[in-house]
């Protein structure tokens, strides 16, 4: 390691700050974690080494885990997602970080591999690229490794493919699969910050406006209820009969892609595999139609394709690349097919993200204690922080709920009363 950080510009760090805070103010559940931490600093003497997407947001975790006694490294989990104000001021705050907007590849995994120059007890990942590129080093870091945390779907993904060719070397704990994550981060988090990135760069009207959504899982769910929400014709496409049966049911028009290429104004893909939207779609599409990316890497739309088909390429607002095709049509790019919410916008509002992320910092403390020995897998997040976390969003919400009697509750748990 040359130096301890390494950022666009410290002098960004005023702005960084009050972003962090205006974060801090809408994250209550990590605040409180935060004040706990302060307490007990159940992280003392731990190295943690995290590659996340450096928003505000992430800010507040990170300055979490310092308060709990963490020294803390950061790095991107994207080469475009960086908020440079914010790393600046995370490094005036002591930690270590190693991300700028527009990292080019090289530059992207040096930072990653500058986070793990400490040799690092605990992982945060989102994405599995630091994890991965713990095990490609294979420099003895994994043996020190308690645990690494994984925040998104397409990070399980890899780590859960790892673990079944026996290639895991320490555990992991799923953190994307929470409930109190999944069902609140990936649906109403991506739904309304995909939206927002697309609105941000386009600044299109989006009532009447024919939106095809790619994937039906969380994230493509909560796409296609924002999208309808604002007044757009939505239509779901699918490989997953049951996904795809949901989406009829839940009212929206359900197809192929190709029969809707001709059709869609904005295309939006949200499934996690690679090439969802190729030549073949391109070629039938509108005039001025916008295609945008949800998804975590840059390669659910084609882009080789689309740069085959076209004659010309040139960038016509901050964030949208105008592609001409040979006969003519504009095919409008938003955010080079990376994450449109991070790229083109500012990522997940921060009450989402309070509770994704008091799920990392509460797991942190949770393999920490010494007292848990996980042999190497991928883990589900225990579900009593799971339940603590979605309890202690509703007392910070002001909502209360009931509570079942004894009698109740033994009545639930016996069979012998019938008719
Ligand atoms: N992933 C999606 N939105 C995010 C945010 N605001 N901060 C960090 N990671 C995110």
């Amino acid at each position: 390691m040359t130096q301890d950080y390494e950022v666009r510009d410290l002098g960004l760090a005023g702005q960084g700050e009050k972003q962090v805070n205006w974060a801090f103010t809408r994250m209550p559940v990590l605040r409180e974690i935060k004040r706990k931490f302060q307490e007990t600093e159940p992280l003392k003497g731990k190295r943690v080494s995290a590659c996340l997407h450096v928003t505000k947001e992430t800010g507040v975790l990170v300055l979490t885990l310092k308060a709990g006694g963490a020294e803390v490294f950061l790095c991107g989990s994207n080469p475009l997602s960086t908020q440079d104000h914010v790393a600046a001021y995370l490094v005036k705050q002591g930690v270590h970080v190693y991300a700028w907007r527009g990292m080019n590849e090289k530059e992207y995994y040096g930072a990653i591999d500058n986070v793990l120059e400490c040799k690092p007890d605990i992982l945060h990942d989102d994405g599995a690229d630091l994890i991965v590129r713990v095990h490609e080093r294979n420099e003895g870091l994994s043996s020190r490794i308690a645990a690494g945390m994984e925040e998104t779907t397409t990070g399980v993904i890899r780590l859960t493919a790892m673990e079944r060719q026996g290639r895991l070397k320490f555990p992991v704990i799923a953190v994307n699969n929470a409930k109190t994550k999944t069902m609140f981060d990936n649906r109403y988090g991506t739904g309304q910050s995909t939206l927002d990135g697309i609105m941000r760069a386009t600044s299109t009207l989006l009532a009447g406006k024919h939106v095809v959504v790619c994937g039906y899982g969380w994230c493509g769910r909560g796409i296609a209820f924002r999208a309808r929400g604002m007044g757009c014709i939505v239509t779901v496409c699918e490989i997953n009969p049951l996904k795809a049966l949901e989406a009829v049911m839940d009212g929206f028009n359900v197809d192929k892609l190709e029969n809707v290429a001709g059709k869609g104004d904005i295309f939006i893909t949200a499934t996690g595999c690679k090439d969802v939207i190729r030549k073949e779609h391109m070629v039938k599409m509108k005039d001025g139609v916008f295609l945008a990316n949800s998804g975590h890497f840059n390669v659910e739309i084609n882009l080789n394709d689309l740069n085959e088909l076209s004659v010309e390429k040139k960038v016509v607002r901050p964030c949208i690349e105008e592609f001409k095709t040979r006969d003519g049509k504009k095919i409008y790019l938003l955010g080079e097919g990376r994450l449109v919410n991070l790229v083109c916008g500012e990522g997940h509002p921060p009450e989402v993200m309070d509770m994704s992320f008091a799920n990392q910092a509460l797991c942190a403390e949770h393999v920490s204690t010494g007292k848990i020995r996980l042999e190497a897998g991928v883990y589900n997040v225990p579900e009593k922080i799971d339940s603590m976390v979605a309890e202690l969003k509703l007392k910070t919400m002001g909502i209360e709920i009931d509570e079942l009697s004894l009698d109740q509750k033994r009545y639930l748990e016996s069979w012998k009363t019938g008719t």
